[in-house]
């Protein structure tokens, strides 16, 4: 039941304006009401966070702000306190003054209350004003602009308290999933609302700490902003003469540095939406290059399938598919590869900087020696989704010796490049080839000016190297992440990611070695382990692989951390960590141990289990 606390009275302003003010001690609501002549114009309803924001903080509840209008309003005799109607009636402009110090002296403090544009009488002038998504007033857009941003800025700095997951209520999903068209508006502050409540609790997770599933980058706070300017700008990427076109031809300059391109226009390069895109386009180029002639694709049995579906859409045919076994530090067997290629066709060689499940990284040198006998007939192609872009490290780099020789590179920056979702990008080794693969005639009316705007025929064209024609513009949160952050300090991070994956091998090894295992080479972040014991026969390894799969799904749905399934050599079913990112502390690996074992010992007393020990 609703109850009103403050008296319902009309407070008059002067004259002709009075405002009402009603407090719901139920939902803490504070309603105010604004008349003009009697006739209400206008009105507002306020939470708390509204509260907060209108107040710059001063009123932290609407009972508070409640409180403070009701003691202005009896005292409006004094000169420096004063409640006015400003805007035409859009705002209530509330100074008074506040004292402080031992000499108690006096400082005017003022903010303003917005009545929320949506729900505006608008008034007759306002009617016949032409439509735009404009506001009237930006000072409601700038208000919840600031509160939003202030959010989103507590949402990262607060994302440790947080379960890493948590499940989504069933009438969460059922309210996200109707399908009632929102024909008319609402105020932003509602729709605001919502998302609070239906969107942001329920993330993946993969901003956390305690996020290790699959290859899930972080992004960063200067990412977020970045992304927000991007937005604000909302250019449309493919040429022409904007800032836009340079931001992201210089990242692509620094990316060829990185990695050991060559760094001209010999070579080619494009932001993309990530690796599965970069490696379409590669392959593209590749049968540019080998133009009718077939093609096989070599590829160890641990490479992504991002490569098979890219192979597909090309119409390269499954048996033309050569999946290498790998040796026992799981990269591609070199020389059963060599072994196996066709002197008859030719080939799109593919070596992995990381592969997805234990991120063993091939061995790139001989991969690139191979293919340098016969360039004509034999492509080089790198998939770096993950590890490629470790060579911001001095320390990691060397790990990938050989990748600055491939013909192609297609990887990721929004994994260990902590870039915001989506950013990949592919570097081609023969920038001709690449032009010539996607490049079209330009449309003939972009060749209609000499000047302005467009570019010309001949003129850089990032559609030319691509897929799409509309793009947005990625290279500004790259900018922005790689300018503020430096790129010595990301590849800090990397190391000391790549030390904590071996860090918490060390703690399995030397202190769990009864109950965790590891189960493959740790060669750069990613580590696969179990739950077991010490006997191993074929009969418990079902029930240890029913038990290790029992124990990741309990994991991920306590918001204890998140680790993703894998399977080693056919049989194991493994916990994969993968550590890339930037929040993780040691003290996460150690707490997340102590309570894996915790949960993993209680399940371990379930009958169903009971058998594993026998
Ligand atoms: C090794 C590897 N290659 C390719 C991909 C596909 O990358 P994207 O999801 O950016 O398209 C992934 C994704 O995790 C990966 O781990």
């Amino acid at each position: 039941m609703t109850s009103f606390v403050s008296n319902n009275t009309i407070w008059q302003l002067n004259d002709e304006d009075s405002i009402q003010i009603k407090y719901n001690t139920n939902n803490h609501e504070l309603i105010i009401e604004l008349f003009h002549n009697g006739i209400k114009m206008n009105s507002i309803s306020l939470n708390n966070d509204q509260c907060s924001t209108f107040t710059r903080r001063f009123c932290d509840t609407t009972n508070e702000l409640n409180e403070l209008l009701t003691d202005l309003l009896i005292q409006t005799s004094t000169d420096d306190c004063s409640i006015r109607v400003i805007d035409d009636g859009k705002s209530l402009e509330i100074i008074f003054p506040i004292y402080f110090g031992s000499q108690n002296r006096k400082k005017i403090w003022s903010f303003f209350i917005h009545f929320p544009i949506f729900s505006l009488n608008l008034g007759e002038n306002q009617n016949e004003e032409e439509m735009s998504l404009d506001p009237l007033d930006w000072t409601d857009t700038r208000i919840l602009g600031h509160k939003i941003i202030d959010d989103m800025i507590d949402y990262l700095r607060d994302i440790r308290q947080q379960p890493t997951w948590r499940p989504m209520p069933t009438e969460i999903k059922s309210e996200l999933m109707q399908s009632e068209l929102p024909l008319k508006g609402e105020s932003p502050w509602k729709v605001y609302e919502q998302i609070q409540k239906t969107i942001l609790p329920y993330p993946i997770g993969n901003i956390h700490p305690r996020f290790w599933g699959y290859v899930r980058g972080n992004g960063s706070s200067i990412g977020a902003l970045a992304e927000f300017i991007t937005a604000t700008m909302n250019t449309m990427s493919s040429g022409g003469h904007q800032s836009s076109i340079y931001v992201e031809r210089q990242i692509l300059s620094w990316l060829k540095i990185i990695m050991g391109f060559p760094n001209d226009d010999t070579c080619s390069g494009v932001l993309v939406s990530g690796t599965s895109v970069a490696t379409i386009i590669s392959m593209a180029v590749a049968k540019k290059k080998f133009d009718g002639q077939l093609i096989k694709v070599y590829y160890s049995s641990e490479t992504h399938t991002c490569l098979i579906r890219a192979a597909q859409l090309l119409g390269i045919e499954k048996e033309n598919m050569i999946i290498i076994p790998t040796n026992d530090q799981r990269q591609i067997d070199l020389k059963i590869l060599s072994e196996s290629i066709d002197s008859n066709s030719c080939a799109f060689i593919v070596g992995s900087a990381g592969t997805v499940g234990t991120g063993s990284i091939d061995d790139l040198q001989g991969l690139a020696d191979l293919c340098s006998i016969n360039p004509n007939k034999l492509w080089f192609h790198v998939d770096g989704a993950i590890g490629a872009v470790a060579r911001c490290s001095t320390r990691l780099r060397s790990l990938f010796i050989g990748l600055e020789r491939a013909d192609s590179i297609a990887f990721d920056l929004h994994k260990w490049l902590f870039i915001p979702y989506e950013c990949g990008c592919v570097l081609i080794r023969h920038g001709e080839l690449h032009r010539a693969t996607f490049a079209q005639p330009h449309a003939f009316y972009l060749a209609l000016m000499d000047g302005g705007i467009t570019p010309r025929e001949g003129e850089f064209f990032f559609s030319d190297y691509t897929l799409e024609l509309s793009r947005n513009m990625k290279s500004l949160k790259v900018w922005m992440t790689l300018k503020t952050y430096g790129i010595d300090k990301i590849g800090q991070i990397m190391e000391q990611n790549v030390d904590q994956a071996k860090y918490f091998v060390n703690l399995i090894e030397k202190y769990h070695h009864d109950e965790l295992q590891v189960l493959a080479n740790v060669s750069l972040n990613i580590v696969c382990f179990r739950y077991y014991f010490n006997h191993n026969n074929k009969t418990n390894l079902e029930l240890l692989n029913k038990l290790n799969k029992h124990l990741l799904v309990l994991i991920q749905e306590r918001g204890i951390a998140v680790v993703s399934p894998y399977v080693i050599d056919n049989e194991i079913f493994a916990m994969r960590m993968c550590i890339i990112n930037h929040r993780t502390k040691q003290s996460d690996l150690h707490w997340f141990i102590e309570k894996l074992l915790e949960i993993a010992r209680q399940l371990r007393q379930l009958p169903e289990f009971a058998t594993i020990e026998s």
